[in-house]
């Protein structure tokens, strides 16, 4: 039976992909080149330096690991201060709703997000109270789509894998909940999330029953 959900931050609970694209840019900017927005695309769900090295392969550009760190130094700076203007109002439609009704039935809930700025993001948003565990940047090895994040967020939460389900916008995430044997749910584009087991495009209609019969029914 359904034991446990577990939830990506960034395009899932808020958007900040928006920030993220912003910050990102203008490091490309101050290295002679643009990033698109499809190019930004390539970023969700991937780590802070990861997607530096992307970047900077965009943009055919090579440099030491000093620079490197300074850069992403710089662009989290200057993310953190764009997320300052994000409230509580920026919680995407529906979650807050849904959240509630996973708390009434009993259901664990946990956060697997390969953001170092979960836990401030969560404040800001103030949707920390929530979460019961939280697996994010700080605390993995491997990015996903290794499933590494999930797992761990599922033994932190005391339930099997296959009693969880994880709600993911990016490729790389519902890979890593379905390396780990999870059901994914995917938030986005069907087209794009083709490996998810169930796609919504906002949390605004989903009813936890749904879920259960979806994956859980006898
Ligand atoms: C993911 C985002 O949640 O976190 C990525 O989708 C981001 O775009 C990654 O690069 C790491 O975030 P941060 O906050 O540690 O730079
Ligand atoms: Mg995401």
């Amino acid at each position: 039976s359904l034991k446990a959900c577990l939830f990506d931050l960034d395009g899932v609970i808020v958007d900040t992909a928006q920030y993220h694209y912003i910050a990102w840019r203008e490091t490309a900017q101050s290295l002679g080149f643009d990033l698109t927005h499809a190019q930004n695309e390539l970023l969700k769900g991937i780590s802070r330096m990861e997607s530096l090295d992307i970047i900077l392969a965009i943009g055919n550009v090579e440099l030491d690991l000093e620079t490197k760190v300074q850069l992403a130094t710089v662009k989290n700076f200057r993310y953190l201060e764009l997320c300052q203007q994000m409230t509580p109002d920026d919680v995407l439609p529906g979650v807050r709703e849904f959240m509630d009704s996973l708390r009434s039935a009993g259901i664990k809930m946990g956060l697997g997000s390969a953001s170092k700025n979960a836990e401030t993001i969560l404040k800001r948003i103030e949707m920390l109270d929530y979460l019961e565990i939280i697996v994010d940047g700080n605390r993995i090895t491997k990015g996903k789509p290794d499933p590494e994040i999930f797992l761990m967020g599922a033994e932190d939460l005391d339930v099997l894998p296959e009693e969880c389900v994880v709600f993911e916008d990016a490729v790389a995430g519902v890979q890593a909940a379905k390396a780990g044997g999870m059901k994914a749910i995917g938030v986005g584009d069907p087209t794009i999330l083709t490996e998810a087991d169930f796609v919504i495009s906002t949390f605004k209609s989903l009813d936890l029953k749904v879920i259960q019969q979806l994956f859980f029914a006898a």
